[in-house]
């Protein structure tokens, strides 16, 4: 048996209409395909807003950035964030000039409101969010928080395509939602991402600085009309952020079957759930009340994470570990440390979770861990 954590399914020929179609129109870039891609993000989210772009990390960068601009925060400005997360989501902080403080996590392994509230200084201006393996944790109360402190709140949502909350689509009580589309989420592409702000003046914003703060991006001048066409001004020192109509056919094809796709991930963690939450050394973390998630990531803790780890890899299972507590790292060793995520940071483990795991996939992974772990 070889089974890796993740393994994209790509739906080759459909993905490759969309390819074939950008190649024979001679439009591969901005505009075009990721036009419809916005929209149909807009509409299956229901979010207000949405801007197509190269990754999740650039996403994050612009919603520091623009919120930072808009609100007129000064240099070293602090963000509350949390260290149990990949480093795209401190660095987008500190690209913008802001400081990463650090809060402790809950038992979703998501930031808990009460060290979030205990980390606000009079230097705090935003908290972001994170949506660990698509879990929605403790975001309602976070939310609450923030605008009990007049804080705002960015949800980084790379894990979290087609995440439910009682029903409805993540990213509706937030400021920003940041999703991430690259090659091993759940809704891949091969890198691209969506930044989806609640108010219109902030997407209007970020429309511009993905494009190097060219006022007018170059599918819009193509459509219009008389000799001035390819005029433009530069309005700011923007970015090169923007997505492509070759990755945004990939994300209308993996759209299509995100539901599907995500309905069978939460198969295979109820398989997993089933086989190994009444054992004695393992804990399965668990999905927040209310939360639909998407699955991302089936996520267990165990005393002895290393060695199992080394046991799973010579039988052949890969999985994999999300994430090393960011305060471990010499960029963030300042940023605080939390016990907490300190804590998870050494036992938590990834299992396998793709669409080519099977429930007998399942059952023999279990095996080996509850044979290995202690
Ligand atoms: C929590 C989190 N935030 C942000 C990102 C960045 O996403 P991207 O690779 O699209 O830049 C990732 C990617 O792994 C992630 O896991």
């Amino acid at each position: 048996m070889t089974t890796q954590l993740f393994v994209p399914k790509f739906r080759v020929e459909e993905c490759l209409e969309h390819v074939r179609e950008c190649l024979e129109k001679g439009w591969t870039g901005m505009g075009f395909k990721t036009v419809e891609i916005e929209d149909e993000w807009k509409r299956y989210t229901g979010l207000p807003n949405a801007h197509f772009l190269s990754s999740a990390t650039a996403g994050l960068h612009l919603a520091f950035e623009a919120l930072k601009r808009k609100h007129g925060w000064e240099d070293g400005s602090e963000v509350i964030s949390a260290s149990l997360t990949f480093v795209s989501t401190n660095h987008a902080i500190k690209y913008a000039g802001l400081e990463p403080v650090f809060a402790d996590i809950d038992q979703y392994l998501c930031l808990d409101p009460k060290s979030i509230e205990e980390k606000i200084t009079e230097k705090t201006k935003a908290v972001v969010f994170v949506g660990l393996g698509g879990n929605t944790g403790q975001l309602e109360a976070v939310a609450k928080l923030c605008k009990e402190k007049g804080l705002s709140l960015i949800l980084d949502a790379a894990h979290m395509a087609g995440s439910r909350l009682h029903g409805k689509h993540v990213g509706h009580n937030v400021d920003v939602t940041v999703f991430s589309y690259q090659a091993v989420k759940n809704m891949p592409t091969a890198d691209s991402g969506m930044i989806c702000f609640s108010d219109e003046a902030d997407d209007l914003l970020a429309r511009k600085l993905t494009w190097l703060g060219i006022n007018k991006d170059t599918f819009a001048r193509t459509a219009a009309q008389g000799a001035y066409k390819w005029k433009y001004d530069v309005e700011d020192l923007g970015f090169k952020y923007h997505g492509n109509s070759i990755m945004a056919g990939l994300a209308l094809v993996s759209l299509k079957y995100l539901d599907n796709d995500n309905s069978y991930r939460r198969q295979l963690a109820k398989w997993y759930r089933d086989e190994l939450e009444s054992e004695e050394y393992i804990t399965v973390v668990p999905i927040a009340p209310g939360c639909e998630s998407s699955t991302h990531l089936l996520q267990i803790r165990v005393a002895n994470r290393d060695e199992l780890l080394v046991k799973l890899n010579e039988n052949g299972v890969y999985p994999g570990v999300h994430y090393t507590d960011n305060s471990e790292y010499e960029m963030y060793k300042s940023c605080g440390r939390c016990p907490e995520a300190l804590r998870a940071s050494d036992e938590i483990i990834s299992l396998p979770m793709h669409m080519g795991v099977t429930q007998q996939d399942v059952v023999k992974i279990c095996n080996l861990v509850k044979e290995y772990s202690r």
